[in-house]
Protein backbone atom coordinates (compact mmCIF):
# COMPACT_ATOMS: atom_id res chain seq x y z
CA UNK A 1 0.00 0.00 0.00
CA UNK A 2 1.24 3.47 -0.88
CA UNK A 3 2.77 5.70 1.96
CA UNK A 4 0.30 8.89 2.14
CA UNK A 5 2.18 12.34 2.70
CA UNK A 6 1.34 15.27 2.46
CA UNK A 7 3.74 18.01 1.23
CA UNK A 8 3.86 21.68 3.03
CA UNK A 9 6.06 23.37 0.42
CA UNK A 10 6.61 27.15 -0.45
CA UNK A 11 7.88 26.46 -4.03
CA UNK A 12 10.83 27.25 -5.20
CA UNK A 13 12.65 25.20 -7.89
CA UNK A 14 13.82 22.69 -5.49
CA UNK A 15 10.36 22.26 -3.88
CA UNK A 16 9.31 21.63 -7.81
CA UNK A 17 11.64 18.81 -8.35
CA UNK A 18 10.42 17.53 -4.60
CA UNK A 19 6.88 17.70 -5.61
CA UNK A 20 7.13 15.90 -8.95
CA UNK A 21 9.39 13.52 -7.37
CA UNK A 22 6.49 12.41 -5.38
CA UNK A 23 4.22 12.70 -7.82
CA UNK A 24 6.45 10.24 -10.16
CA UNK A 25 6.59 7.47 -7.49
CA UNK A 26 3.64 4.90 -7.11
CA UNK A 27 4.78 4.14 -3.32
CA UNK A 28 3.65 7.44 -2.33
CA UNK A 29 -0.01 8.41 -2.09
CA UNK A 30 0.24 12.73 -2.09
CA UNK A 31 -3.22 13.84 -0.08
CA UNK A 32 -2.28 17.44 -1.05
CA UNK A 33 0.04 19.81 -1.33
CA UNK A 34 -0.04 22.42 1.85
CA UNK A 35 1.41 26.39 0.07
CA UNK A 36 3.22 28.48 2.91
CA UNK A 37 4.73 31.84 2.70
CA UNK A 38 8.91 31.50 2.13
CA UNK A 39 10.72 31.63 -0.71
CA UNK A 40 8.16 33.46 -1.98
CA UNK A 41 4.56 35.24 -0.66
CA UNK A 42 1.77 33.19 -0.19
CA UNK A 43 0.02 33.59 -3.32
CA UNK A 44 2.77 32.78 -5.86
CA UNK A 45 3.70 29.92 -3.83
CA UNK A 46 0.04 29.03 -3.76
CA UNK A 47 -0.09 29.37 -7.69
CA UNK A 48 3.64 27.65 -8.29
CA UNK A 49 2.29 24.45 -6.07
CA UNK A 50 -0.68 23.88 -8.68
CA UNK A 51 1.30 24.69 -11.73
CA UNK A 52 3.91 22.16 -10.65
CA UNK A 53 1.47 19.60 -10.46
CA UNK A 54 -0.20 20.59 -13.77
CA UNK A 55 3.34 20.22 -15.54
CA UNK A 56 2.90 16.49 -13.94
CA UNK A 57 -0.76 16.08 -15.77
CA UNK A 58 -2.11 15.69 -11.52
CA UNK A 59 -4.63 18.35 -11.97
CA UNK A 60 -6.59 15.85 -9.16
CA UNK A 61 -3.70 16.84 -6.55
CA UNK A 62 -5.69 19.49 -4.67
CA UNK A 63 -3.11 22.16 -3.15
CA UNK A 64 -4.53 24.61 -0.21
CA UNK A 65 -3.12 28.10 0.70
CA UNK A 66 -2.06 28.30 4.45
CA UNK A 67 -0.11 30.79 6.68
CA UNK A 68 0.95 34.32 4.77
CA UNK A 69 3.33 35.12 7.66
CA UNK A 70 5.36 32.81 10.30
CA UNK A 71 4.13 32.74 13.42
CA UNK A 72 5.62 35.66 15.38
CA UNK A 73 8.02 37.18 12.90
CA UNK A 74 8.06 39.36 9.69
CA UNK A 75 8.33 37.01 6.61
CA UNK A 76 11.75 37.30 4.75
CA UNK A 77 11.54 35.77 1.58
CA UNK A 78 14.58 34.42 -0.93
CA UNK A 79 13.67 36.06 -4.41
CA UNK A 80 17.67 36.52 -4.26
CA UNK A 81 17.90 32.82 -4.68
CA UNK A 82 15.03 31.68 -6.40
CA UNK A 83 13.90 34.74 -8.77
CA UNK A 84 11.06 36.48 -8.94
CA UNK A 85 7.93 33.88 -9.40
CA UNK A 86 9.84 31.49 -7.06
CA UNK A 87 9.35 28.84 -10.14
CA UNK A 88 12.30 31.41 -12.33
CA UNK A 89 14.20 29.34 -15.03
CA UNK A 90 11.31 27.72 -16.50
CA UNK A 91 8.04 29.33 -17.20
CA UNK A 92 5.02 27.47 -16.83
CA UNK A 93 1.34 28.56 -18.02
CA UNK A 94 -0.70 30.05 -15.45
CA UNK A 95 -2.51 27.43 -13.68
CA UNK A 96 -6.48 26.21 -14.43
CA UNK A 97 -6.82 24.18 -11.15
CA UNK A 98 -8.58 26.19 -8.54
CA UNK A 99 -7.36 26.43 -4.76
CA UNK A 100 -8.70 25.01 -2.39
CA UNK A 101 -11.09 27.05 -0.34
CA UNK A 102 -10.14 25.41 2.93
CA UNK A 103 -6.96 26.79 4.77
CA UNK A 104 -4.21 24.26 4.97
CA UNK A 105 -4.06 24.65 8.79
CA UNK A 106 -7.59 22.97 8.87
CA UNK A 107 -6.77 20.39 5.84
CA UNK A 108 -3.92 19.13 8.07
CA UNK A 109 -5.97 19.07 11.22
CA UNK A 110 -9.11 17.52 9.84
CA UNK A 111 -7.20 14.73 7.69
CA UNK A 112 -5.16 14.26 10.24
CA UNK A 113 -8.24 13.63 12.44
CA UNK A 114 -10.24 11.70 9.81
CA UNK A 115 -7.71 9.33 8.96
CA UNK A 116 -6.65 6.07 11.20
CA UNK A 117 -3.85 7.41 13.72
CA UNK A 118 -0.25 7.11 12.95
CA UNK A 119 -1.13 6.63 8.55
CA UNK A 120 0.13 10.16 7.36
CA UNK A 121 3.66 11.37 7.01
CA UNK A 122 4.49 15.13 6.70
CA UNK A 123 6.89 16.47 4.43
CA UNK A 124 7.33 20.25 5.08
CA UNK A 125 9.80 21.41 2.86
CA UNK A 126 9.91 25.22 3.84
CA UNK A 127 9.75 27.00 6.89
CA UNK A 128 7.53 25.30 9.20
CA UNK A 129 4.58 28.01 9.59
CA UNK A 130 1.33 25.87 8.60
CA UNK A 131 2.94 22.82 11.14
CA UNK A 132 3.52 25.11 14.08
CA UNK A 133 -0.46 26.44 13.69
CA UNK A 134 -1.69 22.89 12.92
CA UNK A 135 0.17 21.46 16.38
CA UNK A 136 -0.36 24.49 18.45
CA UNK A 137 -4.04 24.73 17.47
CA UNK A 138 -4.85 20.91 17.64
CA UNK A 139 -1.92 19.39 20.29
CA UNK A 140 -4.63 16.09 19.78
CA UNK A 141 -3.11 15.71 15.85
CA UNK A 142 0.75 15.29 17.13
CA UNK A 143 0.21 11.37 18.12
CA UNK A 144 -2.01 10.61 14.98
CA UNK A 145 1.43 12.09 12.77
CA UNK A 146 3.77 8.73 11.43
CA UNK A 147 6.61 10.61 10.98
CA UNK A 148 8.08 14.12 10.18
CA UNK A 149 10.70 14.01 7.52
CA UNK A 150 11.51 17.97 6.89
CA UNK A 151 14.36 19.18 4.97
CA UNK A 152 16.00 22.88 7.39
CA UNK A 153 18.62 23.33 9.79
CA UNK A 154 22.56 22.37 9.36
CA UNK A 155 25.19 21.59 12.00
CA UNK A 156 28.53 21.62 10.27
CA UNK A 157 27.34 23.68 7.48
CA UNK A 158 25.88 25.87 10.07
CA UNK A 159 24.01 28.60 8.04
CA UNK A 160 22.96 30.08 4.59
CA UNK A 161 20.99 32.59 4.83
CA UNK A 162 22.95 34.05 7.85
CA UNK A 163 26.12 32.79 9.24
CA UNK A 164 23.98 30.46 11.87
CA UNK A 165 20.84 29.66 10.29
CA UNK A 166 19.42 27.96 7.12
CA UNK A 167 16.50 30.06 5.40
CA UNK A 168 13.78 27.22 6.34
CA UNK A 169 14.25 27.40 10.39
CA UNK A 170 15.25 31.14 10.27
CA UNK A 171 12.39 32.66 8.90
CA UNK A 172 9.90 30.71 11.39
CA UNK A 173 12.20 29.82 14.17
CA UNK A 174 8.81 29.42 16.63
CA UNK A 175 6.95 27.23 14.27
CA UNK A 176 10.37 25.44 14.18
CA UNK A 177 10.29 24.64 17.82
CA UNK A 178 7.20 23.58 18.17
CA UNK A 179 7.61 20.92 16.01
CA UNK A 180 11.22 19.77 17.51
CA UNK A 181 9.30 19.66 20.55
CA UNK A 182 6.51 18.03 19.69
CA UNK A 183 7.69 14.67 20.40
CA UNK A 184 7.01 13.28 17.12
CA UNK A 185 9.23 10.90 15.36
CA UNK A 186 11.06 13.31 13.10
CA UNK A 187 13.77 13.20 10.05
CA UNK A 188 15.61 15.99 9.20
CA UNK A 189 17.73 17.00 6.22
CA UNK A 190 19.64 19.52 6.63
CA UNK A 191 22.22 21.57 4.97
CA UNK A 192 25.07 19.12 5.87
CA UNK A 193 23.46 16.68 3.60
CA UNK A 194 22.08 18.51 0.66
CA UNK A 195 25.38 20.36 0.08
CA UNK A 196 27.20 16.77 -0.53
CA UNK A 197 24.52 16.12 -3.79
CA UNK A 198 25.76 18.83 -6.10
CA UNK A 199 24.11 19.75 -9.51
CA UNK A 200 27.10 19.02 -12.11
CA UNK A 201 26.65 19.96 -16.10
CA UNK A 202 26.05 15.92 -16.47
CA UNK A 203 23.24 15.65 -13.60
CA UNK A 204 21.40 18.51 -15.44
CA UNK A 205 21.94 17.70 -19.11
CA UNK A 206 20.27 14.15 -17.96
CA UNK A 207 17.27 15.85 -16.69
CA UNK A 208 16.95 18.04 -20.20
CA UNK A 209 18.25 14.61 -22.18
CA UNK A 210 14.63 13.21 -20.62
CA UNK A 211 13.10 14.81 -23.80
CA UNK A 212 10.06 15.84 -21.68
CA UNK A 213 8.70 19.17 -20.57
CA UNK A 214 9.36 17.63 -17.38
CA UNK A 215 12.81 17.16 -18.36
CA UNK A 216 13.36 20.42 -19.56
CA UNK A 217 11.52 22.15 -16.50
CA UNK A 218 13.78 20.84 -14.35
CA UNK A 219 16.90 21.36 -16.42
CA UNK A 220 16.26 24.89 -16.81
CA UNK A 221 15.23 25.64 -12.95
CA UNK A 222 18.43 23.80 -11.66
CA UNK A 223 20.57 26.04 -14.52
CA UNK A 224 18.76 29.63 -13.27
CA UNK A 225 19.66 28.61 -9.29
CA UNK A 226 22.76 27.06 -9.28
CA UNK A 227 24.22 30.37 -10.54
CA UNK A 228 23.66 31.67 -7.17
CA UNK A 229 25.26 28.88 -5.21
CA UNK A 230 28.08 28.91 -7.69
CA UNK A 231 28.47 32.40 -7.09
CA UNK A 232 28.39 32.12 -3.73
CA UNK A 233 30.48 29.03 -2.27
CA UNK A 234 32.52 28.57 -5.81
CA UNK A 235 31.13 24.79 -5.81
CA UNK A 236 31.20 22.91 -8.79
CA UNK A 237 27.26 22.70 -8.56
CA UNK A 238 24.21 23.77 -6.59
CA UNK A 239 22.21 21.46 -3.86
CA UNK A 240 19.14 20.45 -4.52
CA UNK A 241 17.90 20.59 -1.05
CA UNK A 242 14.21 19.56 -0.73
CA UNK A 243 14.10 16.57 -2.96
CA UNK A 244 15.86 14.46 -0.15
CA UNK A 245 13.12 15.05 1.91
CA UNK A 246 11.01 12.57 -0.77
CA UNK A 247 14.37 10.61 -1.86
CA UNK A 248 14.73 9.42 1.60
CA UNK A 249 10.94 8.09 2.02
CA UNK A 250 11.98 6.02 -1.65
CA UNK A 251 15.37 5.14 -0.60
CA UNK A 252 16.59 5.80 3.27
CA UNK A 253 19.27 3.16 2.65
CA UNK A 254 21.64 6.40 0.99
CA UNK A 255 20.92 8.11 3.99
CA UNK A 256 23.20 8.07 7.20
CA UNK A 257 22.81 10.25 10.61
CA UNK A 258 22.47 10.70 14.14
CA UNK A 259 19.41 10.42 16.51
CA UNK A 260 20.62 13.52 18.68
CA UNK A 261 19.04 16.53 20.45
CA UNK A 262 18.18 19.24 18.68
CA UNK A 263 17.18 22.56 19.73
CA UNK A 264 16.19 25.47 17.87
CA UNK A 265 17.22 29.12 18.95
CA UNK A 266 14.53 31.56 19.01
CA UNK A 267 16.10 34.45 21.56
CA UNK A 268 19.10 35.95 19.99
CA UNK A 269 19.20 38.27 17.49
CA UNK A 270 22.59 37.10 16.31
CA UNK A 271 22.03 33.05 15.70
CA UNK A 272 18.24 33.32 15.09
CA UNK A 273 17.05 29.80 13.56
CA UNK A 274 19.96 28.00 14.49
CA UNK A 275 19.59 24.20 14.82
CA UNK A 276 21.91 23.47 18.13
CA UNK A 277 22.27 20.05 17.76
CA UNK A 278 23.98 17.85 20.13
CA UNK A 279 26.09 15.63 17.39
CA UNK A 280 28.81 14.90 19.85
CA UNK A 281 26.26 14.13 22.90
CA UNK A 282 27.96 16.71 25.29
CA UNK A 283 24.43 16.97 26.89
CA UNK A 284 22.11 15.23 28.67
CA UNK A 285 19.25 16.34 26.68
CA UNK A 286 16.81 13.93 25.37
CA UNK A 287 17.55 12.52 21.53
CA UNK A 288 14.29 14.26 19.77
CA UNK A 289 15.21 14.01 15.63
CA UNK A 290 17.37 11.69 13.22
CA UNK A 291 19.55 14.32 11.85
CA UNK A 292 20.97 13.24 8.55
CA UNK A 293 25.00 14.23 7.68
CA UNK A 294 25.39 12.01 4.72
CA UNK A 295 23.78 11.36 1.29
CA UNK A 296 25.22 8.99 -1.83
CA UNK A 297 25.17 11.41 -4.20
CA UNK A 298 25.10 9.09 -7.06
CA UNK A 299 22.22 6.69 -6.12
CA UNK A 300 20.13 10.63 -5.39
CA UNK A 301 20.76 11.89 -8.72
CA UNK A 302 19.80 8.19 -10.65
CA UNK A 303 16.92 8.14 -8.84
CA UNK A 304 15.61 11.81 -9.61
CA UNK A 305 16.04 10.93 -13.23
CA UNK A 306 15.12 7.72 -13.01
CA UNK A 307 11.55 8.83 -11.50
CA UNK A 308 10.93 12.00 -13.27
CA UNK A 309 11.68 10.21 -16.69
CA UNK A 310 8.24 8.75 -15.81
CA UNK A 311 5.87 12.06 -16.06
C1 LIG B 1 15.69 25.69 1.77
O1 LIG B 1 15.35 27.07 1.60
C2 LIG B 1 14.69 27.27 0.38
O2 LIG B 1 15.25 28.34 -0.29
C3 LIG B 1 14.78 25.98 -0.39
O3 LIG B 1 13.59 25.76 -1.13
C4 LIG B 1 14.96 24.94 0.68
O4 LIG B 1 13.72 24.48 1.18
C5 LIG B 1 17.19 25.55 1.76
O5 LIG B 1 17.77 26.30 2.78
CA1 LIG C 1 11.62 24.92 0.06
Amino acid sequence: MARKIIIDTDPGQDDAVAILLALASPELEVLGLTAVAGNVPLPLTARNARQICELAGRSDIRVFAGCDRPMKRELRTAEHVHGKTGLNGYDLPDPQTPLQDTHAVDFLIDTLRAEPPGSITLCPIGPLTNIGTALRRAPDIAGRIAEIVLMGGAYFQVGNVTPAAEFNIYVDPEAAEIVFKSGIKLTVMPLDVTHKALTSRARIEAFRDLGTAVGAAVAGWTDFFERFDIGKYGSEGAPLHDPTVIAYLLRPEIFAGRFVNVEIETLSDLTRGMTVADWWGVTDRAANATFMSDIDAESYFALLTERLARL
